[in-house]
């Protein structure tokens, strides 16, 4: 007999399984007995909903039934019929049950209401929970609406290298590639490191984005993204920084700030509708659990709005798009800058905006995401293009609230010599960089981009506040285990 997926057995339009015998695999999520019936709930991931299957304890043998337990893996075959129980439409009759792989005592997710932590440290097995099923399958409708969003406007999906010799966000955050045996690294006659040596003949690392390679394509094939790991070696030890993520960046020729900014708030509100049309069963798991997990919080530390109306609320309404000194003045003048609230106080313009800053403009002020531009040239990187007023540089940082910053763009200095100039201010080597260089000389032409923080876009579908529980296995400071 054919697998049914218990998604499909559940699937309430067709109903094409109900009073027929089906075959279900799945893990034994719970199990309750009474004195003549045990009732198992089955999970196999195609669903967060569980298929109840009713097992007749005289049925069957005793030393069978003991393996039913948590975590195991079972085959069932029944008749699935409408369920007079609560809680479920229908449920399986077991006529026949094959235990695939049993799940002694030890296994660690016996009880339900696990913490995010112990489940952090249980990687491996956090999968098949409920919150973390719903977690992942968001995640690949996610991943997949931005890919038809690009490939229904006509972008090209180019696959950049990870490993790289330039530093995009010239930040020296990187991790470095070597094929050195670390404890006989090869040195010049100066006693440094001897990299000719090295598998590629130089310095090498993970990339921290592909925009300087997405460039290249962009001014040939018009309009490309790439989707793809990124890593930065910075120690940021928070709730918003990983190691390895993945990023999405758009890159295209022709396309000026306004029309950066365009696509992004088009391609940020397509992707979220995309999740409250395909994903409701979960998006209504998550939403529940982030009330409870709200329950004990004081009522300003509350959320104001529940997942799925905050979702809507974003498709809703355009976002706010402010400069750098707008933003400034702002800051300058609120309530917590002035009675001191902030940790980075408010002074000069030209300050870094930092998180607190972000999340005050979003949460309080505007109360809705923002679009922040024209930075100052000397907090942002190298390729921005540089406006009139010599001071600031076309930036575009997308904010959204209890996120902060979930997109980082810009419009490119298209100017060679322009470009030239601010690679040697800023003390960046050039002739690592002469193929980037090349496209202002041969036929350049005006272009923008913008990267998209894939696991920052999962904490906000999913209301989960830790980007550790976005990524299947995350990779932060001193935790690279799975
Ligand atoms: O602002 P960033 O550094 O911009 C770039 O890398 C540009 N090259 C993008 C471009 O113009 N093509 O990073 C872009 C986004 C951020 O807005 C943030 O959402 C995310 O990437 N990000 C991180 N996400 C998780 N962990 C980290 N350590 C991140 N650093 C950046
Ligand atoms: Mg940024």
């Amino acid at each position: 007999m054919k697998r049914t997926e218990i998604a499909d057995v559940l699937k309430k339009q067709t109903q094409t399984h109900l009073n027929q015998s089906v075959k279900v695999q799945g893990w034994v999520r719970t199990r309750r007995s009474s004195k003549n019936v045990a009732f198992v709930a089955l999970n196999d991931g195609s669903t967060i909903n569980h298929l109840q299957v009713v097992v007749d304890l005289g049925k069957f043998d005793e030393a069978l039934l003991k393996d039913v337990t948590t975590g195991a893996c079972i085959t069932v075959v029944g008749v699935l019929v409408e369920s007079s129980g609560q809680g479920q439409a229908v449920e399986v009759h077991a006529e026949e049950i094959i235990i695939t792989g049993t799940s002694p005592a030890d296994y660690p997710l016996q009880k339900k209401g696990h913490s995010l932590e112990f489940l952090r440290e249980n990687a491996h097995l956090r999968i098949r929970t409920n919150t973390f099923g719903a977690v992942f399958r968001i995640r690949h409708a996610l991943a997949f609406a931005i890919h038809r969003f690009f490939n229904d406007k006509g972008f090209f999906w180019l696959h950049t290298p990870i490993i790289t010799a330039s530093d995009c966000e010239g930040a020296g955050s990187m991790f470095n590639v070597t094929s050195f045996d670390l404890n006989d690294v090869p040195k010049d006659a100066q006693g440094e490191t001897d990299y000719s040596l090295d598998f590629f003949g130089k310095p090498t690392h993970l990339t921290v984005s592909g925009q300087l390679e997405g460039e290249l394509g962009a001014l040939a094939l018009g309009k490309i993204y790439t989707f793809g790991p990124t890593f930065r070696a910075e120690n940021s030890n928070t709730t918003r920084h990983l190691s390895e993520f993945w990023m999405i960046e758009p890159e295209m020729a022709f396309y000026d700030i306004i029309d950066n900014m365009n696509l992004a708030e088009e391609m940020l509100k397509y992707v979220i509708s995309y999740i409250l049309d395909n994903c409701k069963d979960d998006l209504v798991f998550l939403q529940e659990r982030r009330a409870k997990e709200q329950m004990n919080k004081p009522k300003n530390e509350k959320d104001v709005m529940g997942l799925i109306e905050r979702l809507e609320f974003v498709l809703q309404n355009p976002f706010e798009r402010i400069t750098y000194t707008e933003a400034y003045e702002i800051l300058k003048n609120a309530k917590p800058n002035k009675k001191k609230q902030f940790v980075f106080p408010v002074e000069e313009w030209g300050f870094d905006l930092q998180s607190e800053h972000e999340r005050f403009l979003v949460e309080k002020h505007f109360k809705k995401p923002i679009i922040i531009t024209d930075y100052p040239k000397s907090i942002k990187a190298f390729y921005m293009k540089q406006n009139e007023d010599g001071k600031t540089v076309r930036a575009m940082d997308v904010l959204f609230p209890q996120i902060g910053e979930i997109i980082g763009g810009s419009q490119r200095e298209e100017n060679h010599d322009k470009l030239l100039q601010r690679i040697k201010e800023m003390n960046i080597d050039e002739k690592s960089l002469w193929w980037y260089l090349d496209t202002r000389k041969f036929g350049t032409a005006p272009h923008s981009g913008y990267g998209l923080g894939f696991e920052r876009l999962m904490l906000f579908v999913t209301a989960m506040t830790n980007i550790r529980d976005v990524i299947p296995f995350p990779r932060a400071p001193l935790s690279a285990e799975f």
